[in-house]
């Protein structure tokens, strides 16, 4: 499990293990803009302010997974206590 903070409402969500970001955000009445929820669309782009994605997609290539400053909400997750979203 780790933590999302939005970075626009101060808003702190619980991602557990069985749960996306997606899902996470959605439970907890947070919308996000979504379309394949498998990685590959694109749709939910994030920038990551703080915090290290463990990115589990296959629309970022290698030099974006290593800048680390965006993530694919649908499936990605952190390898960090707590992610800061531009959400
Ligand atoms: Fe398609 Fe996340 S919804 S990549």
């Amino acid at each position: 499990a780790f933590r999302v903070e939005s970075a626009r409402t101060g808003a702190v969500f619980d991602v557990p293990a069985d749960q996306t970001i997606v899902q996470a955000l959605e439970a907890a009445g947070h919308a996000v803009a979504i379309a394949c929820e498998q990685g590959v669309c694109g749709t939910c782009l994030t920038r990551v302010l703080a915090g290290t994605p463990d990115h589990r997609d296959a629309y970022l290539n290698a030099a974006e997974r290593a800048r680390g400053d965006q993530m694919l909400i649908c499936v990605s997750r952190a390898l960090s206590p707590t992610l800061i979203l531009d959400l």
